[in-house]
């Protein structure tokens, strides 16, 4: 990834951490982090530039409080906006996320014309629909990083009870990254075995009410952490320096994130999560995996309740 640019925008605890993420994994040659808190902004580009010694390969961490910073971009990753409170649902931070993108997107593209635009920011399927129109860009070059980080919070339960390595689990979250999202338990597998036939000493431990309390787990699991310690960040920053290697590597990976559809399903005009192809450029293709009548109903109904809130904001 010589000579790659990742500008990270937000230098809150998702942002920071991202750019941490990256730059342990590698992920770009160059990370540049920009928020409007300079001070902020400029003691986080300190910090982790400190580090860069012990990274997994050279990179330059810039930064500051100038958007400047993210010129030249390949990729550019939105974290930047208002964050749930304790009781706050992703969808409750809509309009104020949106005015933010308003602003911003603009004065990014300037600097960053050729980048792939990442949403991190909270909801963010519905930002995805905002930030489409406001910049124009085809689908494929702006999503969101949408329900990566809830996949890999199902495979990592799965994992656990099932006693093997979390990427040897194929299931995924698809629909709203928000409390609509639903695991497709239909074709999910463990290895080659259907998640519902697995047996532990035996005994099938999937159950109908074992898989009914892991897809709830997964759902109320980022309201469980922000009660915690406020905010959700280390999970989301690994999830989205994979996505950032995925686009600079063009590893053309299946990650289920956000693409404003385009018929999938038969949904138009919304953004939701599905297996999509990942590569250089953007998101490639969007897969328009088996379900059953169940899960393609629920999935109707993530997008219904995403395009009611897209409806309240006008966009
Ligand atoms: C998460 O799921 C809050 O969207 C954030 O961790």
């Amino acid at each position: 990834m010589s000579g790659s640019k990742l500008a990270v925008v937000g230098a809150g605890s998702v942002g920071s951490s991202l750019a941490y993420a990256a730059l342990i994994r590698g992920s770009a040659s160059n990370i540049a982090l920009f928020d409007v808190n300079a001070a902020k902004a400029d003691a986080e580009v300190l910090d982790l530039a400190h580090g860069t010694q012990f990274a997994a390969a050279a990179a330059s961490m810039t930064g500051g409080g100038d958007i400047a910073v993210t010129e030249g971009a390949d990729v550019v990753v939105i974290t930047a906006g208002a964050k749930q409170a304790p009781g706050q649902t992703r969808l409750d931070l809509a309009g104020t996320n949106v005015r933010i993108l308003e602003e911003l997107m603009p004065r990014l593209l300037k600097h960053a014309p050729d980048a792939v635009y990442v949403l991190v920011t909270n909801p963010c399927d519905v930002l995805t629909v905002a930030a489409q129109k406001i910049s124009g860009l085809p689908a494929g070059r702006i999503f969101s990083s949408g329900t990566v980080l809830d996949t890999s919070r199902l495979r990592w339960l799965l994992a656990r009870r099932a006693g093997v390595a979390v990427p040897s689990v194929h299931a995924s979250i698809v629909g709203e990254h928000g409390d609509t999202e639903f695991p497709v338990w239909s074709t999910a597998t463990i290895g080659p075995i259907p998640v519902r036939d697995w047996t532990v000493d035996g005994e099938h431990v999937f159950t109908p009410e074992y898989l009914a309390e892991t897809a709830r787990e997964v759902t109320q699991a980022a309201y469980k952490v922000i009660a915690g310690k406020g905010a959700t960040n280390y999970a989301i920053g690994l999830s989205g320096a994979r996505i950032v290697e995925a686009l600079l590597r063009d590893d053309k990976a299946v990650l289920p994130v956000s693409t404003v559809l385009d018929g999938q399903h038969g949904i138009s005009g919304v953004a939701l999560s599905l297996p999509s192809v990942v590569g250089s450029g953007g998101v490639h293709t969007v897969l328009e995996m088996p379900m059953d009548d169940g899960e393609l109903a629920a999935l109707q109904h993530s997008a219904d309740t995403l395009r009611h809130t897209l409806g309240t904001l006008g966009i």
